[in-house]
């Protein structure tokens, strides 16, 4: 998959240039000064020479093919460089030139034109605005980067090429290998679905990174990464989430941004690692290529002092990782070498002057006791430890350890050396215990992700006939928002179990309907004008005989003519009062990049001021719907507290599945929310008691 990209017979470098201050210049300086091994060929109308290349005025005076074209002249001249690619057979090109869709409306004009004139080429487009690719493994440097990384197994792909610069060179300081440098640019064509496609295929990459600022078809993007993240880990920044950066992102590359929980939601569902900072994806990154993932949860800290392993410790309880006691054999056989006012607890603490002797010791013993999955090994430099010699002896056991390990020492003069020794053995290290933790965490959580089984949809029966009629009526009466009654026929068509209902239009009826209902009723007012019916007064709840229920009869139609003179009142609806039910909130949005997302919360409060809700994008698989429900923080309310008898949660299972359907089935519902629920207590469901529902035509 975009084999030329990568492993080219032959590049030809379009703009390059004898002169070293351009860029054209260190774009075929990189191809030929890292060992690429097939034909270069610069592109200069003046040049004869180039780098001890010779020079061709253009790409039809090229003898042979070629699979590579690099652009790097300005953009007025562009299109004429594409024309001259199509025409010579030349099916891949990277444009390194910027002032397209990230310049305005004038440049997204122009790279429109570019878009229109490679697709009728077939010519697959890198960029534009990017900063080029770099494969180590065949030794191609197409970029203008300044260095080239080593080998290895990570892939990184970016939409900011500034972000490539800088995390080629953290590599290089760092000494982390790279099999694959990837800048995205303005993503005219080649987006980063097809790049972590690719680099999914790519032997040499085992781990992939990415920073992104915008994803441009959300639905291929998950179903990719959900394929490529069952045999490699997709560890991914993304910027511009807030609504702040969002802005910052569309201006960066005018590239729309999506809202932050379609990314959290997306990226959970797909497997991807979300890194939350920079340094949580450098660090991730070096555990991921160089460690083993966990068996399981059970974490093991060796440390020399109590305070960086009691952080540890509550960065491990924050996390999956447990920190299980240590097994009373393995505690014995420390026993035998450590000081009596050592810890065997975890974490292990083997005390101020401790000697590396001492921690090579504690790690042998670790190391061979099953039931621990991963280490992690701290280290204060206390006059009596050489962190160097500690380095070396933990080096030594990585080589044969079956579990991952991964350290942290802290200070920076006296741990220096150590560092250097654990980077040039490829053993993650940190300045900080918690980032230490942070990045078993991510690997424990992927080993998850790649035991969990395939995804299970439940399939209703729905009356689509009845939706569509409702909505083709909607439609034709201009409106947008459904009435209560088009919502609850909506609702029914889905499966939905409803409180009995009905219209009356004057005292006598309301009463009459709430004696054939059954004490208590709750009464609303029904008007296709009011949306907000608690908010205008046009909701009574626990009305509990004839009289509450003629008052309330005359205190809401009045309250609605009162506060939205306008407003057609049809009259009251009288209804069935669920009682003994837990109120939530279940709801349909559309992400602009992800499409349907359906949310989750505990009603009143939870929701309005907590904001505690969940969010997945439909379709929910059975897991998915059962996880959103248990990531609220509010959700042991649901499970009982105090002896209340648990909630339904089957019953809220179901509705967001229900849900999840609808909003796959009538892409034209732009907006709903089912407010409240009513979950009644376990086995006994739940009823959809309010809704409201926004379509587009
Ligand atoms: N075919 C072949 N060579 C051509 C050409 C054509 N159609 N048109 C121009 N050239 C040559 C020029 O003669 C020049 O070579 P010379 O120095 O030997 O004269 C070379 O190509 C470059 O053209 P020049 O006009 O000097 O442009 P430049 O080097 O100043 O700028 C870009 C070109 C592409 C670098 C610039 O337009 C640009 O986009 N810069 C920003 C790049 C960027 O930031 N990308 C995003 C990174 S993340």
């Amino acid at each position: 998959m975009l084999q030329h990209f990568f492993n080219p017979s032959s590049v030809a470098v379009v703009g390059a240039s004898q002169n070293p201050a351009k860029i054209g210049h260190d774009i075929l300086n990189n191809i030929v000064r890292y060992g690429y091994g097939g034909a270069v060929y610069p592109i200069n109308p003046r040049a004869q020479e180039i780098l001890g290349h010779k020079a061709y005025p253009d790409l039809a005076t090229v003898p042979s093919k070629i699979d590579l074209a690099v652009v790097a002249v300005p953009a007025p001249a562009v299109m004429d460089v594409l024309e001259q690619c199509g025409k010579n057979g030349v099916d891949s090109v990277i444009v390194i030139t910027a002032g397209f869709k990230e310049t305005g409306p004038e440049g997204a004009r122009l790279e429109e034109r570019l878009a229109t004139q490679a697709r009728e080429f077939g010519i697959r487009i890198l960029g534009p605005n990017c900063l080029g690719v770099i494969d180590t493994a065949s030794a191609l440097n197409a970029s203008f980067a300044a260095g080239m990384p080593l080998g290895g197994h990570i892939g990184f792909f970016s939409q900011s090429g500034a972000m490539c610069v800088a995390i080629l060179d953290w590599a290089l300081g760092e000494n982390v290998g790279f099999s694959r440098f990837v800048s995205l640019g303005n993503k005219m064509d080649i987006s980063e679905t097809e790049i972590m496609l690719s680099m999914g295929q790519d032997e040499n990459t085992r781990v992939i990174l990415g920073y992104l600022e915008s994803i441009e078809d959300g639905p291929r993007f998950m179903k990719a990464a959900h394929h490529v993240s069952k045999t490699k880990p997709i560890i991914i920044i993304k910027s511009g989430t807030t609504s702040a950066g969002a802005k910052a992102a569309s201006s960066h590359t005018g590239a729309l941004a999506g809202s932050e929980h379609a990314y959290r939601a997306a990226f959970k569902q797909s497997g991807i690692i979300h890194a939350e900072s920079m340094q949580a994806l450098f660090g991730y990154a070096i555990a991921f290529a160089n460690q083993s993932l966990p068996e399981g949860p059970s974490l093991a800290i060796i440390t020399n002092s109590g305070g960086p392993g009691i952080l540890a410790a509550d960065a491990s309880d924050r996390s999956s990782l447990h920190l299980t006691p240590i097994r009373k054999e393995t505690a014995d056989r420390l026993r035998e070498f450590l000081p009596p006012t050592a810890s065997l607890y975890n974490p292990i603490d083997i005390i101020g002057d401790a000697s590396h002797e001492r921690y090579e010791k504690t790690l042998k013993v670790i190391l061979k006791d099953q039931l621990i999955h991963a280490v992690l090994i701290l280290l204060t430099p206390t006059a009596a430890v050489d962190a160097e010699s500690v380095a070396r002896e933990i080096a030594g056991l990585a080589k044969d350890a079956d579990k991952p390990i991964v350290t942290a020492f802290m200070g920076e003069k006296r741990v220096r050396g150590a560092r250097k020794i654990f980077q040039d053995h490829a053993i993650p290290t940190y300045d900080y215990p918690e980032d230490a933790v942070a990045a078993l965490n991510a690997m424990l959580r992927y080993r998850q992700w790649l035991e969990k089984p395939e995804k299970q949809y439940r399939r209703f029966e729905a009356n689509t006939g009845k939706v569509r009629k409702v909505f083709a009526s909607v439609i034709k009466q201009h409106r947008h928002d459904l009435i209560e009654s088009e919502a609850r026929q909506i609702l029914k068509a889905y499966g939905f179990r409803l409180p009995e209902n009905r219209i009356a239009r004057t005292t006598r009826e309301a009463v009459a309907t709430a004696s054939e209902i059954g004490y208590p009723v709750v009464m609303k007012i029904a008007s296709p004008d009011v949306l907000h019916k608690s908010d205008m007064g046009g909701v009574r709840v626990g009305l509990e005989n004839e009289a509450m229920v003629e008052d309330a009869f005359f205190e809401i139609t009045s309250n609605i003519q009162l506060r939205q003179p306008r407003a057609r009142i049809l009259g009251v609806m009288v209804q069935e009062m669920i009682q003994r039910g837990r109120e939530v909130i279940l709801g349909i949005t559309r992400d602009i990049q992800f499409g349907p997302m359906i949310m989750f919360g505990l009603g009143g409060i939870y929701v309005e001021v907590l904001k505690d809700v969940a969010f997945r994008i439909a379709p929910l698989s059975v897991e998915e719907a059962d996880a959103m429900i248990r990531d609220i923080r509010s959700f042991p309310l649901l499970r009982g507290v105090r002896g209340e008898a648990p909630a339904d949660i089957e019953g809220i299972l179901d509705g967001l599945l229900r849900l999840s359907q609808m909003a796959i089935d009538f892409p034209e519902i732009i907006e709903a929310d089912i407010n409240p629920l009513l979950v009644c207590p376990e086995g006994q469901g739940a009823v959809a008691v309010d809704a409201r529902i926004t379509i587009h035509e």
